[in-house]
């Protein structure tokens, strides 16, 4: 009998069955990478998918729902934020709340919408209370925004606040000292600018963060 001729998406899925089967969910999300690599035609929406019922950290027992992104799967610019907060765990998408509509209204002035980019978190869950995430919280989760932005392959990153920067670049200064560079994450290139909220609650930042963005849509231009 001929061998069943299968789309690299159908084996995923049938491999990740076979463990959910086998192993029940830790060990169906502990080895989401291994088959993912070799799905060279592995697209965004099934990598969402695959972890969009992660139980890979305590926060999974907390949330409403995975915020995993939005946005273009071919996005030239992706903006990285900290984590979901309240509206977003409820909604499941991320940046909705007041800083999300302060996003949009700067992506607006520099003739972008959500639709052109695409936008996710460090974190996919909700910390209680919005708390900051934790070393183990940002060491679990970041093997997936790793996989989301090399599947997007962006033309510019562009990190959100202390969280997205120091978790990407691993670097602990300031945010004021890190951003006016080009840095470079694993080949992509990388600009550091000051997290929407930080904007609402601090207006003298405002400026310094409108530079950013005038110099964002030289770069992606
Ligand atoms: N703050 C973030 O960092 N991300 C969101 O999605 C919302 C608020």
């Amino acid at each position: 009998m001929e061998p069943e001729k299968v789309s690299p998406q159908l084996e995923i899925s049938r491999y990740f069955s076979q463990m959910k089967e086998m192993y029940g969910d830790e060990i169906y999300v502990e080895n989401v990478d291994i088959p993912l690599e070799e799905g060279s035609q592995l697209k965004l929406s099934d990598f969402e998918k695959v972890i969009s019922d992660c139980q890979e950290c305590h926060l999974s027992q907390t949330r409403t729902n995975l915020v995993f992104g939005v946005g273009s799967e071919q996005a030239d610019l992706v903006f990285v934020g900290e984590a979901p907060g309240r509206d977003e765990d409820l909604q499941g998408e991320p940046f909705v709340g007041r800083a999300g509509q302060l996003l949009d209204r700067i992506l607006r002035a520099i003739q972008l919408s959500r639709k052109d980019v695409y936008i996710c978190n460090v974190l996919k869950c909700r910390p209680p209370k919005n708390r900051t995430p934790t070393t183990d919280e940002i060491d679990t989760c970041m093997p997936f925004l790793e996989k989301q932005l090399e599947l997007i392959q962006p033309k510019l990153i562009v990190a959100l606040g202390a969280t997205a920067v120091h978790s990407l670049l691993n670097i602990n200064s300031p945010l004021k000292k890190l951003r006016s560079q080009l840095w470079n994450w694993r080949g992509y290139d990388l600009v550091v600018t000051y997290h929407p909220a930080a904007l609402l609650r601090n207006a003298r930042l405002k400026p310094a963060a409108w530079e950013d963005f005038q110099w964002i849509k030289q770069l992606i231009h």
